[in-house]
């Protein structure tokens, strides 16, 4: 199913009116926006020093050691710009990494920068924008500043994408945005429906991979089709696995021709913190495997408690993040965990009564299960569908998803 006249959450919204108050350029929509629904431009205003924080898809660990000590050894010399050439030093080491040419490689302080780029190069009022529903949100801000048309179309019932329907979307979409695994599911498109969607998409469009938790999955990447000269750009953050959300470093991974169309949107200078600590990061082959497994437990920990209690978890996430069918309201469910002091994700139009909720330390996610089944046991607030009209409402505003219990 298709809807092209879907808006922003109101979180977005907010963000996005934010952004426009402050110059007439288009907003970058970030996680941290959107977890937090940008309060005065201030992030995580007023939250309890022991809150626990499971609401923007963060890395409870932080930097590696490595990236921690190579901050601390160029900090000093944080006085000149990339005296280094750290940039340089950073695309030479990721392409080799990965068999691309350093000139496929064009680095920002995070991913959001080249998605919303992207989207504003490659879309306009007669190519409009393709996304999954639910999917990550930020792509439709930049839509809506170039008056694009927006194609949300539902996920199949394991929750991928559907590749078929989101190519048929628009005969002449600009961007067509595929999340692998997708925010805020978790869940795994697979590769061969990519690769469908690159062979069978509209003439003149890209489509836009963006691997944020590529990492967390044992999923191949789409790196290889970058080498094959396909008209993709791929997108990867250092805010997820390699825990550097704060300290700031993405990239965008295409055709040199591609990375071209996002230069009227410029580029900065990287901190050299970020690109020392991106670097160390990449020179550590223990750092992924490890961390990857240590997110797998506890989200399997998490989801077989929720199964165990009759919850109902959505699709197989690969991830840190997951959504749960809470069967009422989310925002209800959201907010009662708040005074609980326990910050879970938002909810996305489209199913109204999921939440999305990020894996953190084992202790924090002992703690939401304390304060979730405490939320759950009490009545569904007034206004609250009924158990039979959520049956329905699962039915057909969840496309027929399926669940895991
Ligand atoms: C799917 C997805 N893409 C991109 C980003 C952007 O992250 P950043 O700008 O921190 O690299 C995020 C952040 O959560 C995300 O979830």
């Amino acid at each position: 199913m298709t809807d092209t006249d879907e808006q922003l959450p109101n979180v977005g919204r907010r963000a996005f009116m934010w952004g426009a108050a402050i110059a007439a350029a288009a907003p970058i929509v970030t996680e941290a926006n959107l977890a937090w629904g940008l309060q005065h431009g201030r992030l995580g205003a007023d939250v309890p020093p022991d809150a626990v924080l499971i609401n923007a898809n963060e890395n409870p660990l932080g930097p590696s050691k490595a990236a921690l000590q190579a901050i601390t050894d160029i900090a000093p010399l944080g006085g000149r710009y990339d005296k280094l050439d750290l940039m340089d030093k950073f695309s030479q080491k990721f392409a080799s990494q990965h068999g691309l040419k350093p000139e496929n490689i064009a680095i920002y302080a995070g991913s959001s920068e080249p998605l919303h780029y992207t989207v504003l190069a490659f879309t306009s009022p007669s190519r409009g924008l393709v996304t999954a529903d639910p999917s990550y949100e930020s792509p439709l801000a930049a839509a809506q500043f170039k008056g694009a048309p927006i194609h949300k179309v539902r996920l199949t019932p394991d929750a991928a994408h559907d590749v078929k329907a989101m190519v048929a979307a628009d005969p002449n979409a600009g961007v067509i945005y595929i999340c692998n695994p997708n925010n805020p599911t978790g869940t795994i498109t697979p590769r061969e429906d990519i690769l469908w969607a690159l062979a069978n998409k509209p003439a003149g469009s890209i489509l836009l991979v963006d691997e944020a938790y590529i990492h967390l999955s044992d999923e191949q990447d789409v790196l290889d089709q970058v080498v094959a000269g396909k008209d993709l750009i791929v997108l990867r953050t250092f805010s997820k696995v390699y825990g550097m959300a704060g300290i700031r470093c993405g990239m965008a991974i295409a055709r040199p021709d591609l990375l071209e169309k996002l230069q009227p949107y410029l580029q900065n200078m990287m901190p050299v913190t970020a690109l020392a600590a991106a670097v160390a990061s990449l020179d550590d082959p223990d750092l992924v495997p490890t961390r990857k497994k240590w997110i797998a437990d506890t989200r399997r920990e998490t989801i077989a408690w929720l199964q165990q209690a009759g919850y109902k978890p959505i699709g197989v996430s690969h991830s840190n993040c997951f959504m749960i069918d809470t069967g009422r309201d989310g925002h209800g469910v959201i907010d009662a965990l708040r005074s609980r002091k326990v910050y879970i994700g938002r909810i996305w139009p489209v199913w109204p009564n999921a939440v999305r909720v990020t894996v953190g330390t084992p202790d924090e996610m002992a703690k939401f299960r304390v304060a979730f089944k405490e939320v759950m046991d009490a009545p569904a607030m007034a206004g609250s569908p009924t158990p039979a009209q959520h049956a329905s409402a699962s039915l057909s505003g969840m496309g027929g998803t399926r669940f895991l219990s």
